[in-house]
This record gives C-alpha cells, sequence and structure tokens, in this order.
C-alpha cells in the first residue's frame, strides 16, 4: 500500500472507456448540454462494462443456488461460488477465514457488531469514521471507545496504545477505516494490527474505501499484520447490484453462531435441534444476491487484468494533480493531509464565504460536474475536521429539531475513480475557481426544509428533464 508521488511519469488519463455510460451528455444552466463528469465515486463507482456484459450474460443462466439439482441451477452455484473465489484471491483472504456475501459495508459492520455483542468484546475505533463504523458498536456492541485524531484526521496512535492497555481483560476489537470517506488517509493498518495484536485485540478493517483503490493483503508480511475481518461494498468497486463481502475468522464465527437465521443455514432441523450448515453457507441465510455476486466477481477480475499497480499509480497521480491545482485557488482549503501523504483520490474541501451546499448545487447546474456535500455520513469526523465550536453545534441542532436542514456545517467532496480524466479534473478548477469568486451563473434559493440550493428560474426545467429521461426508458 505505498505511494508514488512521481506526477511527471504516470498517465493521468484513466481508463474512461471501461465504465458504462461515460460522456453521456447532462443539462446546465442556458439549455446546453455537456459531457457528465462524475466526480462523487466514493459514494458510489460507475458500473463496468465488464459487469455489465457479464450480468447480461449471466442472466439468462440465472437460477436458485445450492438448493436445486437443475442444471441451471448447478451453473447459477458454480458462478456464485466462483465470485466468493474472486473476492478471496482479490484480498488473499486465508483458509482460517469465510468470505461471506453480505449486501453492503453497512450490513457487514452491523453484522460483527452482534457478534462483538455475543463475545462481550470491547471495540476500539475512532471519532473518524464513517457512521456505519461508528454507530453499531455505540449502540449494538457494547463498549466502545473512540481513538482521538489530530487536526487532519490522523488517527492517534498513542491513545489507541493508551486506550488498549488500560482496558478491561476479554475480547478486544479494533475497529478503523482502512481509508477515510473524508479525506481520503489511507491509516497503516498493518501497523495497526500489530498494535491490536500485541494487546490480544483483534483487528476489523472498513474496507469500503480502501478496497476499491488499493491493493489489500489481508495477510499483511507477517503474521501479527493480518487483518481479522475487512467489509466492502461492490457498489463502490464498479459492481453496483447490492452485493458486498464480510471476511472474518472461521473461529470467531463458529464460536459465535449463525447471526441472521432462516433457510439454508442447516442440514437438518427438528423440533428439538438444530444442525447447523458449515461456513460460509451457515451465515447466509435466506436467498442469496446472487447476480449482485456474480457482479463483484466480474468486476474483481476485470480490475485485477487491468493492472492494480497501474490503476493506484494513475489514481495517485491524478489525485496530487488535483490537490495542487486545488490549494492554488484563493479561498479553498482542502481538508486532511496534503498532498503526497498516504491517501485515496478522496478529497473533501471548504470555500471560503461558500456554503457547501451551493458550492455543490453550482458545479452540478452550472457545469454538469456531479460531486457530494454535507457531512459525507461521518459528523463526528468533519465537525472535528472544521474544529466546530458545541454551540455552533447546539444551535444546527435546534434547527433539526424543528425540521430545517439548512445551515449544517460541512464541505465539499470530489472523489476519483478510474474512469476519470485530467481533463475532468481540468474543468473541475476551472468551475471551482468561477465559483470560488462568487462568479455564479444564476441566483440560489436556500431551500430551508432540505437545505439545497435550487436555482432560480432554473429547477423546474431540470426536474422536467429528468421525467423526460424516465419516461424515454
Ligand atoms: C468508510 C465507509 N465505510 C462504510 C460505508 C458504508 O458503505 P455502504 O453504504 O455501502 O454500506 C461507507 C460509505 O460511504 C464508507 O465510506
Amino acid at each position: 500500500m505505498s505511494y508514488r508521488t512521481d506526477v511527471s511519469k504516470q498517465r493521468l488519463d484513466g481508463w474512461p472507456e471501461e465504465v458504462a455510460g461515460n460522456g453521456v451528455a447532462v443539462p446546465v444552466i442556458g439549455g446546453r448540454m455537456v459531457p457528465y463528469a462524475y466526480l462523487d465515486n466514493a459514494a458510489s463507482t460507475p458500473a463496468l462494462k465488464a459487469v455489465q456484459e457479464t450480468i447480461s450474460n449471466f442472466l439468462p443462466w440465472y437460477s436458485s443456488v445450492h438448493r436445486g439439482t437443475g442444471y441451471k441451477s448447478r451453473v447459477a452455484t458454480a458462478a456464485y461460488e466462483e465470485a466468493r473465489e474472486h473476492v478471496k484471491r482479490f484480498l488473499n483472504a486465508g483458509d482460517d477465514q469465510a468470505v461471506i456475501f453480505i449486501k453492503n459495508s453497512t450490513e457487514g459492520l452491523n453484522r460483527v457488531s452482534h457478534l462483538v455483542r455475543k463475545r462481550g468484546a470491547t471495540v476500539f475505533s475512532s471519532i473518524m469514521e464513517h457512521h456505519a463504523n461508528m454507530l453499531p458498536w455505540r449502540f449494538q456492541a457494547g463498549a466502545v471507545r473512540l481513538i482521538q485524531a489530530d487536526d487532519q484526521g490522523i488517527i492517534d496512535e498513542e491513545d489507541l496504545r493508551t486506550q488498549l492497555r488500560s482496558a478491561p481483560s476479554g475480547p478486544k476489537l479494533v475497529a478503523v477505516s482502512g481509508a477515510y470517506n473524508v479525506t481520503g488517509y489511507t491509516p497503516p493498518v498493518h501497523r495497526l494490527a500489530r498494535l491490536a495484536h500485541d494487546f490480544g485485540a483483534e483487528i476489523l478493517v472498513d474496507g469500503a474505501q480502501l478496497v476499491p483503490h488499493r491493493q489489500v493483503d489481508m495477510q499483511g508480511s507477517r503474521a501479527e499484520e493480518k487483518i481479522d475481518y475487512l467489509v466492502f461494498s461492490a457498489h463502490k468497486i464498479y459492481a453496483p447490484l447490492g452485493s458486498g463481502a464480510l471476511v472474518a475468522p472461521k473461529s470467531a464465527l463458529d464460536e459465535a453462531g449463525p447471526d441472521l437465521l432462516g433457510g439454508g443455514i442447516v442440514d437438518m432441523v427438528t423440533l428439538d435441534e438444530v444442525a447447523w450448515n458449515d461456513l460460509p453457507d451457515r451465515e447466509e441465510a435466506g436467498s442469496p444476491n446472487v447476480v449482485g455476486a456474480v457482479a463483484l466477481g466480474a468486476a474483481l477480475d476485470r480490475l485485477r487484468r487491468l493492472g492494480r499497480d497501474e490503476l493506484e499509480d494513475q489514481e495517485a497521480a491524478l489525485t496530487t494533480y488535483t490537490i495542487e491545482k486545488m490549494t492554488q485557488i484563493p479561498g479553498v482549503s482542502v481538508l486532511g493531509p496534503p498532498a503526497g501523504q498516504n491517501r485515496v483520490g478522496t478529497i473533501s474541501f471548504v470555500v471560503e464565504g461558500a456554503p457547501h451546499g451551493l458550492v455543490a448545487a453550482a458545479l452540478s447546474y452550472e457545469y454538469g460536474i456531479g460531486v457530494r456535500n454535507g457531512c459525507f455520513c461521518a459528523h463526528p469526523g468533519l465537525l472535528h475536521l472544521l474544529d466546530v465550536p458545541p454551540d455552533q453545534v447546539e444551535i444546527v441542532r435546534d434547527r433539526l429539531r424543528r425540521h430545517e436542514r439548512w445551515g449544517i456545517p460541512g464541505g465539499v467532496r470530489v472523489s476519483l475513480g478510474l474512469e476519470n480524466t485530467q481533463e475532468e479534473v481540468d474543468r473541475f478548477i476551472a468551475a471551482l475557481t468561477q465559483i470560488a469568486q462568487s462568479d455564479l451563473a444564476t441566483s440560489y434559493n436556500l431551500n430551508k426544509a432540505t437545505g439545497d440550493y435550487e436555482p432560480e428560474g432554473w429547477l423546474e426545467k431540470f426536474d422536467l428533464r429528468i421525467q423526460a429521461q424516465l419516461s424515454a426508458w
């Protein structure tokens, strides 16, 4: 997971031809159509064409898995299990670890929180985590300790060490992101694994933002560096068909017993006894999302063939290029570590004097550039990075009680994927430069109920076009 910074030697033009929908034209204020620049890959990536093709080839063969003896069932079962092998190989998961298909990272983290509760473990997470890697621990797992971070959002390893040292005896789990969805920062997960294991704790890596961008070797370079648990989502890795994976130690799953109960997880049920199935089937109650799993397998296979090193190099180069350009724009501040530090292509920023909602609205309505704004489901982390004082938080909370969603502190986020090009980044930089100078094509009205900025005289026109788009399908 090293970071290469020599931009001059890298390609900056990505693999736009690999994704479905690349170059689709969208309307902007003034009535022109422009090619859509999608810079919101941290939320969801577009589908790879390889995924689209695999699914279209697979659907005629789609059938129930595991439970049917018919030929199509056997084909579908083989495809489903092959997808599991792709996940295993992509992450270098061990034979002592089970790969379980899930809906998304959120489900995986919730499932581990149930396991943690059953085992009575103490969880060590950080204040920078996505809510999916925070709320399950806080509300479903029992004891949780949140590790501090510095003003760039970098986890305080000494605080983690101190907290682990002073923890009560019993099972412990360190649960951290492999890459933060606000700053893109990639904590040293194998070093954290060593630290966790030194204190008899296990480690879980929330790989939602890591796995799509960096090669992950769950075994590390030696036993102490092994990642015990990992989750990630297919829709963030170019396979948006509702799947994801949880990798977990078989021993922990065996000890805790199945999390979800129902069909497909037993060998035999009588009225007084149940003979549970083996892993991984025992953790996949109900009919699985076969199409989603096959899509995920196809995406991982395609990324492997494109070359993980090349993908990483391209993203690192374009990230450095983007951050360097952004920091030259007066009034724009990038959150998190500077360019050249360990980070994936996820870049959050604020513009002096311009609300985040207004910046994101202008990028979309005036330039056809899709970004995300707000708190990115990581409120404690973002409030920390923005250094928002408690009395301001209280004012916002008061407004929310009145169902008014405006004025919430936040930022704007651009996030790169393999399809992005230097030309798209240049378009974004030119647009942001204009917006930072308050040079807007129209005025915007703040909708206080939603917190959205709506372009005066244009909102209805955009809504009508969207309706026309839907009926054209
Ligand atoms: C770091 C991180 N963890 C977890 C999640 C949750 O992923 P999902 O919505 O796919 O469950 C996200 C989503 O953005 C994320 O960025």
